[in-house]
């Protein structure tokens, strides 16, 4: 569908409507009374999210490619059916192919002048069974309030069990990381990525002084990123999800990597939820599997922009 049928569709007037964003792909632009935030189509991906009074929330990279075979860096990009490297073949995308897929719009609605919801959808095709041999109905939905939940739904549709690994792979805007620290991770033990996937614990808050990429295990426990200098809390509750990614790739990994600013690691943190490593989900035919995110935030009201 192009924008102008999408709008006939699925617009709402004063709440949302579809334009031509980034190199002309297509975005959602929802606005109401309590915050603002854009969808691309391209990989789902949320691309803003702004509470009225707050700064933005998402960070975003002022170098992110906007194509339809690359992922948008920062946002939330949609990590499924594999997280990471794919298992057996690395030739196929990192971190699957949902991120790099044009979604459909499914619904839109506007529960109150408060509450805009849009719902994504992607079907299994040709092109996806290249990749990864299942039938599935994929469906995101995407309510934004005061407050910003994710719903990601995997249904297979076909005749034989699959495992799906995901993440809602959030990068948050923060005004420094050296003021920054994560709490809610406390006593769990964390795969780290860095160093063989050795299994370490997290004693106390998460402080960030290096590139960090870990996996935290046998979690269902809500995250605070505390971000003194901007006097902000960013509050990341998650219910199917048993894992949670926090990724910074600092000073060396960012040089290397040409769509992310060399100091854009001070300024975001990924906190992402997921099931990863042993929290793959095996999803039955005709069964479901849904991972859900929320995120808020709470400011001190002297520290907020518009
Ligand atoms: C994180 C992974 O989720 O995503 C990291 O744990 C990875 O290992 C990071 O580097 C970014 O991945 P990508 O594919 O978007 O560069």
């Amino acid at each position: 569908m192009n924008t102008e049928e999408l709008n006939q569709q699925f617009a709402i007037r004063d709440q949302l409507r579809f334009e031509a964003g980034v190199n002309g792909l297509t975005r959602a632009v929802i606005h109401n009374d309590a915050s603002s935030a854009e969808v691309y189509l391209h990989g789902g991906h949320i691309t803003a999210f702004h509470p009225h009074g707050q700064s933005p929330v998402l960070w975003m990279s002022n170098l992110a490619q906007f194509k339809p075979d690359k992922a948008i860096r920062g946002g939330v990009p949609i990590v499924w059916p594999w997280f990471g490297a794919h298992p057996t073949d690395s030739t196929k995308p990192q971190h699957g192919f949902a991120r790099i897929s044009e979604w459909n719009v499914a619904e839109s609605s506007a529960p109150s002048n408060t509450e805009s919801r849009l719902q994504l959808r992607m079907n299994s095709s040709p092109e996806t069974e290249a990749l990864w041999p299942h039938q599935f109905e994929l469906s995101y939905t995407i309510t934004v309030t005061e407050s910003l939940s994710l719903k990601l739904t995997t249904r297979n549709t076909g005749t034989d069990a699959f495992e799906v690994g995901c993440a809602l792979h959030s990068y948050f805007a923060i005004g420094d990381i050296a003021r920054t620290t994560i709490t809610g991770l406390d006593g769990r033990s964390y795969l780290d990525q860095l160093d063989g996937m050795q299994n370490k614990l997290q004693s106390g808050a998460v402080i960030i002084g290096d590139e960090v990429d870990r996996i935290y295990r046998d979690t269902e426990d809500e995250c605070v990123v505390h971000d003194k200098a901007i006097d902000r809390d960013i509050h990341v509750a998650k219910s199917g999800s048993r894992s949670t990614v926090v990724w910074n790739p600092w000073i060396s990994k960012a040089q290397r990597m040409s769509d992310f600013p060399d100091d854009g690691y001070r300024t975001m943190i990924c906190v992402e939820t997921t099931n990863a490593a042993e929290d793959i989900r095996t999803v039955n035919p005709g069964e479901s599997h849904s991972i859900v995110q929320m995120i808020s935030c709470h400011s001190s009201p002297s520290k907020t922009v518009n």
